[in-house]
């Protein structure tokens, strides 16, 4: 154990992750990620970032980024993670996030960067005209991770081939300078994560950008918003199956019980054995309670911090000041290791 993570009784590693500051946080982002983040604050030392470095790899209007890493921010504290226990702070605070990517990027090689499918999907055809950030951006992300040598990244799915490269660079680097510096951090794919789908439809995963502001839960809906969107979600006309195979060619129907369950901290075979055979008339007001009860709570936070963004700017304050602590030292040796000549004294 390094002697940072000692520090921490119970202990099992050190959690790093990462949201960008998009407006419209919805349910598929609280029951894809945060809530996952949520828990592990308990059992990991655990560092929560707003990447706003990343977020300038696309078009941003200045205010609009400010007011998104504030909403953000707000977001990850009405869901529960404790600006006390966790550490929240956003990424352009802490200087030692670009500087280690400098050195990365010096370590990292065009062959694996050519290999990320997310850069191919963002830059689409035109790739001449993509931002050259947008293209390094996985290397900014392996130093968000190692710049506080962690040990554990929760992340989706799509997020799984950036922290292989993440490895891959920690081990590069290892070997070129022969020392054992950085940890290879395991991915946590989210286990309990829920895929949130449209409201609208099925087999669309819940988007910030869906023109349809129906198609999805906002964090900030108030009770009568929530209530209604899942009024008006899409179903078929036949009741629910006791067993999840049953749900199999229902994308509509599987994606709200799959909400119902992930809300009801339950599982759909158990949410299925109570509502089987019953329709929708049954199912969705029992539903739209349940998402009333639960998120809108955390919307009256997020709208209740947001209403006092000093508070908000405080607490990322604080949190970029011990996000720094342990990130210095740890980048003052990289240089020392790379061979800069240091500060004197
Ligand atoms: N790329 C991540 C995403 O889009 C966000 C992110 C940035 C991140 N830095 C990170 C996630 C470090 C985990 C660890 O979701």
């Amino acid at each position: 154990m390094t002697p940072s993570s000692m520090q921490h009784g119970n202990v099992r590693g050190r959690i790093f992750s990462g949201v960008q500051p998009t407006g419209n946080l919805h349910l598929g982002n609280y029951l894809g990620a945060i809530r996952n983040w949520v828990q592990l604050q308990d059992s990991f030392e655990s560092i929560y970032c707003v990447v706003d470095l990343h977020a300038i790899t696309v078009a941003q209007d200045p205010d609009q980024l400010r007011q998104s890493t504030r909403e953000v921010a707000a977001s990850l504290i009405a869901a529960g993670i404790s600006p006390e226990r966790a550490i929240v702070f956003n990424q352009s605070r802490v200087a030692q996030h670009s500087q280690l990517a400098w050195i990365f990027s010096c370590v990292a090689r065009l062959g694996w960067l050519n290999r990320m499918t997310q850069f191919k999907e963002k830059a689409g055809k035109n790739r001449e005209n993509a931002r050259v950030g947008l293209y390094s951006y996985p290397i900014l992300m392996a130093a968000d991770i190692l710049a506080y040598r962690a040990t554990h990244v929760p992340v989706g799915e799509d997020q799984k081939q950036h922290l292989e490269l993440t490895r891959d660079i920690a081990q590069s680097f290892n070997q070129a300078y022969e020392v054992d510096f950085f940890p290879l951090p395991e991915p946590q794919i989210l286990g309990s994560a829920t895929r949130v789908m449209s409201l609208r439809d099925g087999s669309a995963k819940m988007s910030k950008s869906d023109a349809s502001d129906n198609s999805r839960i906002n964090l900030t809906d108030d009770r009568d918003q929530i209530a209604q969107k899942i009024r008006k979600a899409k179903t078929d006309p036949d009741a629910l199956p006791s067993e999840a195979a049953g749900l199999e060619d229902r994308p509509e129907a599987k994606n709200l019980v799959g909400i119902y369950a992930a809300l009801a901290d339950s599982t759909v075979d158990a949410v299925l054995a109570e509502f089987g055979g019953r329709g929708f008339g049954d199912f969705k007001p029992a539903l739209a309670d349940l998402s009333v009860e639960t998120l809108s709570p955390m919307g009256e936070k997020m709208r209740d911090l947001l209403e006092n963004p000093d508070h908000i700017d405080n607490i990322l304050d604080v949190g970029a000041a011990r996000a720094e602590a342990i990130a210095a030292p740890i980048i003052d040796e990289v240089n020392e290791i790379v061979g800069f000549l240091g500060r004197r004294s």
